[in-house]
């Protein structure tokens, strides 16, 4: 069985144009969390804390991965491509080479949701951007005694999410489990695992009772499966695997890259307009 390493905590922050959040890792455990760079989680019941939104900023080497519980975000970027990511849906986006885009969140009754980063391996930094827009249609739901499982990517009793063609070979569940039922599930050998808890707490090892809850991330580390407990009130939480990278990161705000040299490159083609792949 897999253990658990750490539990991340994170902390409220606030960034794009003033949207608070909470910060549950970035550039401090990159090793660990290989190939997953960033999280960024969203719960709050008051526009006034989101709707500032995050205006024109650019990527280039990674991926930007947003689910929604529930809200609502409009997206729109250099290329003319223009989208909603709503309730229950998800948006993979490989910036590849560079795109320039703004997230703008809209009043609801309850932002819930996160954003991750993902790391694009050396031989893909420079692919052209690719959109994956996931509703909640495509997203299967797997009804099993005790527990609801959505499978935005990997495979999951026998059912297959819609993400494919990623390096990392991710797996993303989206995991409810009523109060004092259990999740069990083995993850590919090698993968990093980690989970993200929206709701309620729970344990996370057969042998490790102590409960970790809404805002923590928990780290697994060995080998083996996984044995997740809800606790009294339920756990809604966001299971993620995928394979390290394990190549070298020069990150730069929302540009990661392998040298300080492409990152140097980077900011000065944002400087001299010439950022973004012509034509
Ligand atoms: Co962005």
């Amino acid at each position: 069985m897999r253990t658990v390493r750490r539990v991340i905590r994170g902390r409220n922050t606030q960034d794009g144009a003033g949207v608070k959040l909470r910060r549950v890792f970035a550039n401090q455990l990159t090793e660990e969390l290989d190939p997953f760079l960033m999280l960024d989680a969203f719960d709050s019941k008051d526009p006034q804390d989101y709707v500032a939104g995050f205006p024109w900023h650019p990527h280039r080497g990674i991926e930007t991965v947003t689910y929604l519980i529930s809200g609502l975000v409009e997206h729109g970027d250099s290329l003319g491509n223009k989208g909603e990511i709503t309730s229950g849906s998800c948006q993979w986006m490989t910036a590849g080479n560079g795109i320039i885009h703004q997230e703008m969140p809209k009043p609801s009754e309850h932002m819930l949701g996160l954003q991750l980063w993902v790391n694009l391996p050396r031989d893909k930094k420079m692919i052209d951007p690719v959109y994956r827009d996931l509703t909640e249609k495509e997203i299967a739901a797997v009804e099993e005694p005790g527990r609801t499982v959505k499978i935005l990517a990997g495979d999951y009793a026998g059912r297959q999410g819609p993400v494919e063609g990623i390096t990392i070979k991710p797996t993303f569940l989206d995991i409810d489990l009523q109060p004092n039922r259990d999740f069990a599930w083995e993850p590919q050998d090698g993968a990093t695992v980690f989970a993200y808890v929206f709701t309620g707490s729970g344990t996370f090892a057969p042998d490790d009772s102590d409960e970790h809850g809404q805002g923590d991330a928990v780290l697994w580390e060995g080998s083996g499966g996984i044995q997740v407990r809800a606790g009294a009130n339920g756990l809604r939480m966001l299971l993620c695997a995928g394979m390290p990278l394990k190549e070298p990161i020069a990150w730069g705000g929302p540009i990661v890259m392998n040298t300080q040299e492409e990152l140097k490159q980077a900011f000065a083609q944002l400087d001299d307009g010439t950022f973004l792949k012509q034509g």
